[in-house]
């Protein structure tokens, strides 16, 4: 019989939908014993909701409970990595929000901390979970797809003064980067999960929706290291809000659902270049079974990895893939140069992608 494990979540705001799409719906698997916010009244209030036991305002009080197996991290950004490095320094099987951390070598401490931990950290990367692209992956996976093309990749969103109002959004120094680092992040490792490492990136970006020190709109162009070619764009300033996926291969066309906020489910767009490659395909999904949304999706996959000690649905090297890609679209953004990736230890930007003109003087 499988394990059940005791889940503490830390940060209520996305940490709500963690309980309510994940630990609430997979009782079986999670037991949610504890939640933990600054905020009392949001304490309360998803206290009750999901009648969870444990409540406390203290991040340290979490870690001493040695009956919790897994640590949720989901407050602002900045946070994340001595919260996640406090986490496996007390044992804990730990999950983190997006971004994981603030630079490359933040990323690299934390592997490097995690080899001689007991627990692993899987990042969070929810919207890779959906039918549709799961089909998709499983398609690219068993070689069927054939040579890749070229991708485009729309993340078009809406985002308002309500929003920024929350005190740790729009500024570099607390939530780190904008639209690209926010919210496109998704869109841009599913890219990367379906067509692979990148070689190089140009981008523009731009603030033109919301008075913040960050982006609200950019463009890239990326080439990969198939030599296959990307585009990327991304606003928060779009009237009809849509996540799309496009990915054109050797013998199949993927095109997402327009859906923003769960692009990977059904419909996807499956269009085989010929009749044989169609029949190819279908036979590959034969038997193929429903791969449930989001956070249900992402936290099934993380329990069965626990549960037989396979790699995690999300690793710490997918999290550095993307926040390696975010680095040279800064640089890139910042200079007017393209960026050639690997992103090394000496690169000026790998302690930080902070563009200079926005660091503390
Ligand atoms: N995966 C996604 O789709 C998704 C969506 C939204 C946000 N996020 C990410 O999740 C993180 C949180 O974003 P949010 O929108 O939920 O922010 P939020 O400000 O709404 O919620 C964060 C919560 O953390 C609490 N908090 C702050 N410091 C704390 C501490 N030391 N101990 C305990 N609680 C603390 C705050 O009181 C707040 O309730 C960010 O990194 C964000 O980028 C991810």
């Amino acid at each position: 019989m499988s394990k059940r494990r005791t889940v503490a979540v830390i940060g209520l705001g996305i940490g709500r939908s963690h309980i309510d799409e994940g630990y609430a719906r997979l009782r079986d698997q999670f037991d949610l014993q504890v939640i933990c916010d600054l905020n009392e009244e949001r304490l309360a209030a998803v206290g009750d909701e999901f009648s969870v036991p444990r409540r406390t305002t203290s991040f340290d009080e979490v870690l001493a409970m040695d009956d919790i197996d897994i640590v949720d991290i989901c407050t602002p950004p900045t946070l994340h990595f001595p919260q996640i490095m406090a986490a496996l320094a007390a044992g804990k099987q730990v999950i983190c929000e997006k971004p994981l951390v603030g630079s490359l070598h933040e990323v690299d401490q934390l592997a490097a901390t995690e080899a001689t931990s007991r627990g692993r950290t899987m990042p969070i990367f929810q919207y890779r979970f959906g039918n549709g692209l799961q089909k998709a992956r499983r398609i690219i996976e068993t070689g069927l797809a054939g040579k890749p093309y070229l991708a485009t990749i729309e993340t078009a969103w809406l985002r308002g003064p309500n929003y920024y109002a929350v005190p740790w959004r729009g500024r570099f120094e607390t939530e780190l980067g904008g639209a690209l680092l926010t919210h496109a992040i998704h869109s841009h490792d599913i890219l990367t999960w379906l067509m692979g490492d990148i070689a190089e990136v140009f981008a523009r970006t731009a603030t033109r929706v919301n008075a913040i020190e960050v982006e609200d709109c950019a463009v890239a162009s990326l080439v990969m290291q198939s030599g296959a070619l990307a585009s990327l764009a991304a606003t928060l300033g779009s009237a009809k809000e849509i996540s799309r996926i496009r990915l054109c291969f050797e013998h199949v066309t993927f095109e997402s659902s327009l859906s923003p906020y769960a692009p990977g489910d059904d419909p996807w767009q499956i269009i085989a270049t010929s009749p044989e490659a169609e029949a190819r395909i279908a036979k590959a999904l034969e038997g193929f079974k429903f791969v449930p949304s989001r956070f249900e999706g992402l936290m099934a996959a993380y329990h069965q990895a626990l549960e037989t000690d396979s790699p995690l649905p999300v690793t710490l090297k997918d999290a550095r893939r993307s926040l390696e890609l975010i680095t040279a679209l800064y640089h890139a953004a910042e200079t007017g140069e393209a960026v050639v990736l690997p992103i090394g230890k000496d690169h000026p930007k790998y302690r930080s992608w902070r563009p200079a003109a926005t660091a503390p003087r």
